[in-house]
């Protein structure tokens, strides 16, 4: 959850650092911090309080050493205060490290540590860190090896990048269970928890898996495992453009994102559709394609948006290819005791590929020998590599804590994974041609949704004081009722519950009254003439009403305050559409409520702890 950030090189490393920390802000700001080695020694500069303070500080010095360590931190031990701001310390201040994960028994390592005499001065799980390495390092030992004998005592989740004086050409970055990237070129060496704060200066990355450790120096990085054993490992080209990491205008990434859906859609479907075939040609998942005939039951496992996304991903794989599919929390997964057959296969969907829950889902299911597939955005993502097969969203870096465009682009996916396996099956060439066909005419009827941004702003004025909100839908539109409640309270703090609206009478109508307005998915489907009764038992207890109908439809209007039409389109395909407005929405009041969309309180981009 925390962003981490290490480089050594001869480049102005104050400067290089701030900027790719501000890159991995979204994983984590509530205190931030730096450490550089300097004529011998450490010195450093944390602040309580987002990277932008940390930059002010820093105008301040002048610093022309590295190797220097950079963190954003987003808190599980220990409140966001400077002292517990990283990097953290040993004794002496001749150790440094920033961590992304949590050390569970960093207590009794504490004790340990006391009795033989550490000093602490921080209430971090981290700080444990740096007096083992401190301690293995008093021992004799080289840094690689001293980190090496920390993780041999440590247990939990970490990405680590750590310094010392004793050993100063270098910076020793560690994995287990959370990410790390190293990277080398000519401009140095860097280690980043994630490929968009080094993209800038190096397209070629390495992925550490758990358990490796990798030396960083000038002249290039040697990655050995826990037995020192050298590993070959293969760089992995990262080929997003720096301005999609960047805001390019807009004042908020989440906007810039929702506003880019029609593009990020484009490039998820390009070159995958092959239409006269009515078929979809997936290379991710050419390996297991002859597998794949033979799957007779199918599990989505996701959380969050991903989860809602694979809540409409079972409704599609089972409408257009036929295949029992079921979706779980990946949270939960791991804890039922569930029956495993002989023809299943599993899809994690993730937008990081680094979710700890779902990469724990993914173990379990490994640990069992089922097939694995991935559907990730992030290139080269844990998920990604340790799943037997899978398919790229393509959507280009979500920076964005709330996820917008990583959201449909999922659904873009799983439409094409449902005709993929259809064609394997019953799908006639026509009906796959036709699906692919609406999937196709669906980014220009994104842009027309966008088009009508500032009618959406309008409403959104309108409703940003109301304490409770409810979002309602019904069949393929239930899920992305979840998905508008999720984005509005993320983001704008509003409680906002997503439900069936055949649900509410069995319990939740009962909060209803004037103060409690409800947000209506009622397109020209199969389920109006139901959404209709439904927010006539909502007018009936004096709700507020906000209608999400269909251009064309004038007299859904009649049933809400206010109302926004989109574009007429196929049922399936229809949350690609609908989710777009509910975006706009959640933006534009935690907008009109002074809240910053892009930093939401308590939450994290990437969620690398269970
Ligand atoms: O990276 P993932 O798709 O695995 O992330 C899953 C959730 O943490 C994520 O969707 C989260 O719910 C977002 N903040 C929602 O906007």
């Amino acid at each position: 959850m925390c962003g981490i950030i290490g480089y050594i090189g001869p480049k102005d490393n104050l400067e290089l650092g701030m900027n790719s920390l501000k890159r991995l802000e979204y994983r984590g700001y509530d205190s931030a911090g730096m450490a550089i080695i300097e004529e011998g020694k450490i010195s450093s500069e944390r602040v309580a309080g987002k990277v932008n303070e940390l930059r002010e500080k820093l105008k301040e010095r002048d610093s022309e050493g590295t190797p220097c360590l950079f963190h954003s931190r987003w808190a599980t031990h220990g409140k966001p205060t400077k002292e517990n701001a990283h990097p953290q310390f040993d004794c002496k201040r001749e150790v440094a490290v920033v961590h992304n994960g949590i050390i569970e028994n960093h207590k009794e390592l504490k004790e340990m540590l006391e009795k033989e005499g550490h000093e602490f001065s921080s209430e971090t799980d981290t700080e444990t860190i740096a007096h083992l390495v401190e301690k293995f390092q008093g021992e004799g030992s080289s840094l690689e090896d001293a980190v090496r004998k920390t993780m041999e005592l440590i247990r939990g989740a970490y990405g680590i990048a750590v310094i010392s004086t004793k050993d100063p050409e270098k910076i020793v970055a560690a994995r287990m269970s959370s990410p790390v990237i190293v990277s080398s070129n000519k401009e140095g060496g860097f280690v980043a928890s994630d490929p968009a704060a080094i993209v800038e200066h190096s397209s070629k990355m390495i992925f550490l898996e758990d358990g490796e450790l990798a030396v960083i120096k000038r002249g290039g990085v040697e990655v050995t495992d826990m037995a020192k054993r050298k590993k070959e490992k293969e760089e992995v080209r990262i080929d997003w453009d720096i301005k999609e990491a960047q805001k390019s205008g807009y004042p908020h990434f989440m906007i810039k994102e929702i506003m880019e859906q029609p593009e990020t859609i484009e490039n998820t479907l390009r070159g995958r559709i092959i239409k006269e075939d009515g078929d979809v040609k997936l290379g991710g998942l050419e390996q297991v394609r002859e597998e794949l005939k033979g799957v007779e039951k199918l599990t989505l496992l996701a959380c969050g948006t991903s989860y809602y996304a694979s809540m409409i991903g079972k409704f599609l794989i089972e409408e257009i290819a036929g295949i029992p599919t079921e979706v779980d929390l990946a949270s939960e997964f791991r804890y039922r005791k569930r029956p495993y057959g002989r023809r299943e296969a599993f899809a994690f969907i993730s937008q990081s590929g680094e979710t700890a829950d779902t990469l724990k889902a993914l173990e379990e299911v490994n640990n069992k020998g089922a097939l694995s597939l991935g559907i990730v955005n992030v290139v080269g993502s844990s998920i990604s590599r340790y799943t037997d097969a899978g398919i790229y969203n393509h959507a280009g870096p979500e920076i964005g804590v709330a996820s917008t465009k990583a959201f449909t682009s999922q659904l873009a996916v799983l439409t094409l994974f449902s005709v993929f396996l259809g064609r394997q099956r019953n799908l006639s060439l026509n009906e796959g041609r036709e699906i692919l066909e609406k999937l196709e005419s669906l980014p220009s009827k994104v842009r027309e949704v966008l088009e009508k941004k500032d009618e959406i702003k309008e409403v959104a004025k309108k409703y940003g004081e109301y304490e409770n909100f409810l979002f309602m839908g019904r069949r393929y539109n239930f899920p992305t009722a979840l998905e508008g409640a999720l984005k509005l309270k993320e983001i704008s703090y509003i409680h906002a519950e997503g439900y069936s609206a055949a649900e509410m009478k069995h319990g939740a109508i009962a909060l209803i009254d004037e103060s409690f307005p409800a947000f209506a998915i009622a397109l020209s489907d199969s389920m109006r003439e139901k959404m209709v009764s439904n927010i006539e038992e909502i007018r009936a207890r004096s709700g507020p009403v906000i209608i999400l109908g269909t251009e064309g439809d004038e007299g859904i209007k009649e049933y809400g305050e206010d109302s926004i039409l989109i574009p007429e389109v196929t049922e399936p395909l229809s949350p690609l559409l609908s989710v777009v407005p509910l975006q706009l929405f959640a933006y534009y009041v935690a907008v009109s409520k002074g809240f910053d969309p892009d930093k939401p309180r308590n939450l994290s981009k990437v969620v690398t702890v269970e």
